[in-house]
Order: structure tokens, then sequence, then C-alpha cells
């Protein structure tokens, strides 16, 4: 379960003060594939990485699996990042010059699993992304632009956990490919319990979610889902 409660974050650029965040309240259940819709500039970065920790909010509360993460101390939150959050990135920031199992081995060896473990982990969660036995060793500047978003999902993957936040992820993919991630995170969250936030511009993308939200204005506003199936 995540649990938002009426976060705000502050930046102060010359001097404006602009409030991307501006007062969020929201949660989600646990293994909910959640997408985020707003246009560009009016947050979405700002939001996920407050819920990932990568930066802190200027007031309020984020919990995650009933840590509270605003109230981590700065050394707690690199273990914290590492272990129990997965990013996925528009840009899929893989190591270009590591084999796509070496890249979802990277987090576990950080994490200090044996290097037996790691492999035969790293194997299970390419298969899982479906990427076949044979491209599990190529490297991954080799890989088209979906098969690296499909690593960089095994990845983050890759420590089991409870938050998986992926900002655009299908922003450099085309329509088709988008889809097929889109669809992958979606039963990797149900399958899982893993939540996991999307940030899309993509209507039809966010369509497949189990719950929709709209960031405008610095708040969050949720929005009927329809689906079928
Ligand atoms: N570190 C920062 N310092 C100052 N302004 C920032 C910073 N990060 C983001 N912003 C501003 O906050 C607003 C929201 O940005 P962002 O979260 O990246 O939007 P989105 O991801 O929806 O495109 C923008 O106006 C952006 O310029
Ligand atoms: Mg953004």
């Amino acid at each position: 379960m995540l649990t938002v409660t009426n976060i705000v974050k502050k930046f102060n650029s010359g001097e404006r003060t602009i409030k991307p965040v501006n007062g969020i309240t929201f949660s989600v259940e646990q293994g909910t594939f959640a997408a985020i819709l707003g246009k560009s500039g009016s947050g979405k970065s700002t939001l996920l990485s407050l819920l990932g920790a990568l930066d802190k909010a200027t007031s309020g509360e984020v919990i995650v699996d009933g840590v509270n993460i605003s109230a981590l101390p700065d050394s707690k939150l690199t273990a914290y990042r590492r272990d129990d959050i997965g990013f996925v990135f528009q840009q899929y920031n893989l190591i270009p010059n590591l084999s796509a199992k070496e890249n979802v081995m990277l987090p576990m060896e950080f994490a200090g699993v044996s290097h037996a473990e790691r492999s035969k982990r790293a194997g299970a969660l390419l298969e899982q992304v479906e990427l076949t036995e044979e491209m599990h060793g190529r490297l991954a500047n080799r890989l088209s632009g979906g098969m690296q978003q499909r690593v960089a999902i095994a990845r983050a993957l890759a420590n089991e956990p409870k938050l998986i936040l992926a900002d655009e992820p299908t922003g450099n993919l085309d329509d088709e490919t988008g889809e097929l991630i889109i669809a992958l995170l979606r039963r990797l969250s149900h399958e899982k319990k893993t939540t996991i936030l999307v940030v899309t511009h993509d209507h039809a993308l966010a369509g497949q979610a189990d719950r929709k939200f709209r960031l405008a204005r610095g708040t969050l506003t949720e929005e009927a889902v329809r689906r079928q199936g």
C-alpha cells in the first residue's frame, strides 16, 4: 500500500516560487497498476521523484508499505531506493556495454546477493519480461528499444521492490511496442503484487490501468477507468 498525504514540492527559480506538487493526497492498494496523466511540465516527474525518495517533499508524507519515507534519514535513503523501489525511465538507462543479464544482476550485486543467485534470478526475470535466452547475453546497446525497456523492467524488479515508478516508459517506443510494454507492466504488477505507477501522456495506454489519475495545477484528480477484461 502506498499512502501519500498532502505533499507539496516548492522550487525557487529566481524570485519566483513554483509548486508543481501542491497538496497531493491519494493512496493505492498493493499490486495496483496506476497511470498518471498530465501535460509536459505539470509535475509528473517531480511527483515520482518524491514517491521514489529521489527528492524530499517540502511538506507532507509518503508512506510505502508502512515505511514513512519522508522521515527516513539520508543515511537510510540509499538502501531504501536500492532495495524497495524500482525505477523505469524513458531512456532505459542501461549500462550499454554490459549484457542484458549483467544489467539485471547489477542491483542485486549492490544489495549483496551471491553471484550464483544473481545469475539465476536475472535469468528468470528476463524470461518473465519475455526475452528469450539468446538475448540474455547480448550487449544492451545491441538490443532494440523495446527489448532495452524489457531489460530495464527486469532490472527494476531485481530486488523485489514493493513499488515501481515508471516515468514515460513508452516515450521512445512506437505505439505497438509501447502497448506491449504497458501490458507487461500491468501483468507484472498483478502477478507479483507490486504497485506500479506509470507516467504517460498516452490515453490509450492509460486505459489499461486499474486506476487513472490526472496531474494539473499541482493537484491530482482521479478519473474513471473503462476497461474490458
Ligand atoms: N530541480 C528543479 N528546480 C526548479 N524547477 C524544477 C526542478 N525540477 C522541475 N522543475 C519545474 O517543475 C515543473 C514540473 O516539472 P516536471 O516534474 O519535470 O514536469 P513533467 O514531468 O510533468 O513534465 C516545471 O516547471 C519544471 O521546470
Ligand atoms: Mg517528466
